[in-house]
């Protein structure tokens, strides 16, 4: 984890409402030189002051296009700022309000294990190995994937980017001989391909703190899909069990979670798919409808205060899941920004070095070339499609 220095003590004094004054005020002074881009799983009261709000592939979108801006307060996670900071112009600066806002599950893929694994599956097979990272990774695994002929992706078109990568192979037979090796999350890897049609025996994990990946030969070989054993601390905490639960309680509740979640709640879920996905999803359903939604609490909590009066929305289940790093980022840190900005220095910047950032450009460039710029056309990929799942 990054450091963080404490701040000023003048920062933990101050009211909520003090804080909010200060920062309405700080925008104003910064001007259009100031961008804040919002994901969200940031509390009620960071949200309100983001220009932008998104799941992980708009936020890139978003970042992409900030050519006028200075500077962009990222109200995120550590790769997510990365990201932007690599989608970026040189001239665009980009902060962390918390630089101890990290993501375990990135954490879970370091560079020099993706290595390893790598010449470790190459000595086992002559197949064409196409890496795919979700964006939830380091900029330098996302630069060993773009270095290597592959892309990033996220959960709003995870779909797409398996699509191109395994271009020629069929899980009913035919193959073009390629394999894909998906980073960091096994979750989202599993149950993209499991819903284009790869049954479960087609796809492997490597575990990076086994010797050899804990694989033989012969499975790496096997496999079509290999999967990094990484997972998100929070959606693993959704289990089938509290599916099942909550339709004996209510029948009449659908169920829908984000595809970090295990393969086995994916499939009792009414529908999976992104932050983004999920929001669109109970927007558009119909007044009266009952939702329990299997993602990070400050999302559902947001979604249920936003339709208390019409729809019903709940969290799956009665759990802990919140994501302690995105909840670093807050109102005294957000302030303590803006006020460093403001007063001509930039805090906490996130900058990729240019190698890693040419390279990891590819990667991520490749994945908005293949999902184009259409927000409805990632949305329709974004869907877990349990139509074409064997089960
Ligand atoms: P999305 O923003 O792609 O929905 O992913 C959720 C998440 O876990 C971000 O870290
Ligand atoms: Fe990482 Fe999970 Fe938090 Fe997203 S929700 S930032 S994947 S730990």
């Amino acid at each position: 984890m990054l450091y963080q220095a404490p701040l000023p003590p003048a920062y933990t004094r101050m009211t909520g409402g003090e804080m909010r004054d200060r920062i309405a005020a700080r925008k104003a002074q910064l001007g259009k030189r100031l961008v804040i881009l919002g994901h969200h799983y940031q509390q009620d009261d960071v949200i309100e002051f983001a220009d932008f709000t998104g799941d992980s592939f708009k936020l890139s979108q978003l970042a992409a296009q900030q050519k006028e801006a200075e500077f962009v307060v990222f109200c995120g996670v550590h790769f997510m700022a990365e990201s932007a900071d690599i989608l970026t112009t040189d001239r665009v600066k980009v902060v962390l309000p918390d630089m101890t806002a990290g993501c375990s599950m990135a954490d879970m893929a370091a560079i020099e294990q993706v290595e390893d694994a790598w010449d470790r599956i190459g000595r086992a097979t002559d197949a064409t190995v196409v890496p795919v990272t979700y964006v939830n990774s380091s900029a330098a695994v996302k630069g060993f994937v773009g270095g290597h002929g592959g892309s990033c992706c996220t959960s709003s078109n995870a779909r797409q980017v398996l699509e191109w990568a395994l271009a020629g192979e069929s899980p009913t037979g035919g193959t073009g001989g390629r394999k894909v090796l998906f980073l960091p999350d096994q979750h989202l890897g599993r149950n993209t391909a499991y819903g284009m049609g790869w049954p479960l025996d087609a796809m492997a994990v490597y575990d990076p703190r086994e010797p050899d990946g804990g694989l033989s030969d012969a499975e790496i070989r096997r496999a079509t899909v290999l999967l990094w054993r990484g997972h998100c601390s929070v959606h693993q905490l959704f289990t089938a069990r509290q599916v099942d639960e909550i339709r004996s309680l209510d029948p009449s509740f659908k169920v829908i979670v984000h595809p970090e979640c295990d393969w086995s709640v994916v499939q009792k879920a009414d529908l999976a798919g992104s932050t983004e996905f999920i929001i669109k999803t109970i927007e558009a359903s119909t007044p009266g409808s009952k939702w329990a939604v299997g993602t990070e609490v400050h999302l559902v909590h947001r979604l249920a205060k936003r339709f208390e009066d019409v729809k019903t929305v709940r969290l799956l289940a009665g759990i802990q899941c919140l994501c302690t790093t995105m909840y670093r980022i807050d109102l005294k840190h957000l302030l303590w920004s803006l006020d460093e900005l403001a007063d001509g220095r930039v805090p906490n910047l996130i900058s990729v070095d240019p190698e890693t950032k040419a390279l990891a450009r590819i990667a991520l460039d490749r994945m908005l070339a293949l999902v184009g710029d259409g927000a409805s056309k990632s949305m329709a990929a974004s869907t877990v499609d349990k139509a074409h799942c064997v089960d």
